[in-house]
């Protein structure tokens, strides 16, 4: 029997929480800290789970998700292949953009900035935290690459793990990035589609301007 799906008549009315100029802290940092520290006392499944979208030389957008692993005053720290797609769309672009959506809490976080490599001594501090099996597959993934079949790549781990054992170094081409932001949107599901958008856009490193966006 085939499933009908009536996408036209799948809409949700958002009535959890609100958000206003009041309220909000200055600076965007904290009001993200706040707004994480609530996704994970949430419970929500991987709420450390961002978009990253970038584009390409001919200006075409590109997105994937990737996890965040450090939030400080500077920007948004996460870790990947330096010479993946999203690694060369940076090379040639550093403008990006994350987003969150946190659908338990029905919210959404947009930060627009620019991207840079986070230092080496980061990067190893990073990698040496990691488990033995994503420590090699950092060696093992030539990521973006195409492959002939599942095989190479199991053989290429294991041709690592035999030349390094349980101490892998950090593969040059892998490591952290920052997105420092110069704006940030948060976004509070309101009933009636008139939703809150609460936008930072940056004036120097410490001031913030605040404004509402029509929904
Ligand atoms: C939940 C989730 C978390 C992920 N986290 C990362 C990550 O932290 N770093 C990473 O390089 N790829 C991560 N990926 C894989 C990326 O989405 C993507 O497939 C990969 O980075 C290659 O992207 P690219 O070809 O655009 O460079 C994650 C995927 C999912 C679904």
């Amino acid at each position: 029997m085939t499933r009908t799906l009536s996408l036209a008549n799948l809409r949700k009315n958002y009535r959890l929480d609100s958000l206003s100029e009041d309220e909000v802290a200055s600076n965007p940092f904290l009001q993200f800290q706040n707004w994480f520290a609530q996704a994970i006392d949430s419970k929500l499944p991987e709420p450390n789970a961002m978009t990253l979208a970038t584009v390409d030389t001919n200006g075409r957008p590109d997105a994937r998700i990737v996890l965040i692993k450090g939030i400080d005053s500077q920007g948004f720290t996460f870790f990947t292949n330096y010479e993946s797609r999203k690694g060369r769309e940076l090379a040639s672009n550093n403008f990006a953009c994350l987003l969150f959506h946190w659908s338990g809490l029905e919210r959404q976080v947009r930060i627009e900035g620019q991207v840079m490599k986070v230092s080496e001594e980061e990067s190893d501090e990073y990698y040496q935290s990691r488990p033995i099996a994503s420590k090699l597959g950092a060696w093992a993934s030539e990521q973006s690459v195409e492959v002939k079949d599942r095989s190479t790549i199991e053989a290429r781990e294991a041709k690592f793990r035999k030349k390094f054992g349980d101490t892998p170094p950090r593969p040059a081409h892998w490591g952290g990035y920052r997105l420092v932001p110069d704006a940030i949107e948060f976004w509070q599901g309101r009933p009636s589609r008139l939703h809150d958008r609460i936008k930072y856009f940056r004036l120097s490193d410490h001031h913030w301007r605040i404004a509402r966006l029509c929904p």
